[in-house]
């Protein structure tokens, strides 16, 4: 069997929770094998569920950014302020990121986080989730003769 993907998690709330359940869904494919959250009982709760070891476990996003890297890509899963503060230093350590949205909010920063992923020939994926709903592909695929579909409000991509 080919070589798992590792990945690491900043920040364990909703989002994170919902991408680590994805990945425990392609468990064959994908370990978690670390894990930062500021609330320690929120760290404990999730290594429990997800297998992490004690020594993935860190108090927060700075504190797991200090140590080499432990992971093929890392989630940034925190709020829209710290996004570039925890995906540069993530970049410079040469992780894959999937970044939630928005990237940040200065698009100065969305540059700069552009710019270091090439720098490091690096993947960021950030989380337009709701544009690969099939009510989004639905209505891309009979507007598209008509105009270009790039979202749709939340609401109608969940019906
Ligand atoms: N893709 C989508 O459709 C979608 C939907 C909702 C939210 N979001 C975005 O996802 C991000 C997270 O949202 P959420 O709803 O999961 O929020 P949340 O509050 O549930 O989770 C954020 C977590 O980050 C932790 N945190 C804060 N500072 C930290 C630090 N320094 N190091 C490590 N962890 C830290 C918090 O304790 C919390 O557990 C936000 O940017 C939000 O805008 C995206």
């Amino acid at each position: 069997m080919s070589k798992k993907i590792t990945v690491a998690f900043a920040g364990l709330g909703s989002r994170g929770n919902s991408y680590a359940e994805a990945c425990a869904l392609l468990k064959d494919k994908i370990e978690i094998v670390a894990c930062a959250d500021i609330i320690e009982g929120k760290v404990t709760r999730f290594a429990e569920k997800y297998g992490v070891p004690a020594e993935g476990c860190y108090s927060s996003a700075e504190e797991m950014l200090k140590a080499d890297r432990l992971a093929d890509v890392m989630f940034i899963c925190t709020m829209d302020k710290q996004h570039y503060g925890h995906a540069i230093p993530a970049l410079e350590k040469n992780y894959h990121l999937v970044l939630e949205k928005p990237a940040s909010t200065d698009p100065r920063e969305c540059m700069e986080i552009a710019r270091v992923a090439n720098e490091h020939n690096r993947h960021v994926v950030v989380c337009h989730v709701l544009r690969y709903t099939p009510t989004t592909e639905s209505l891309r695929r009979s507007w598209t003769p008509v105009c270009s579909v790039r979202s749709t409000p939340s609401r109608l991509a969940r019906a």
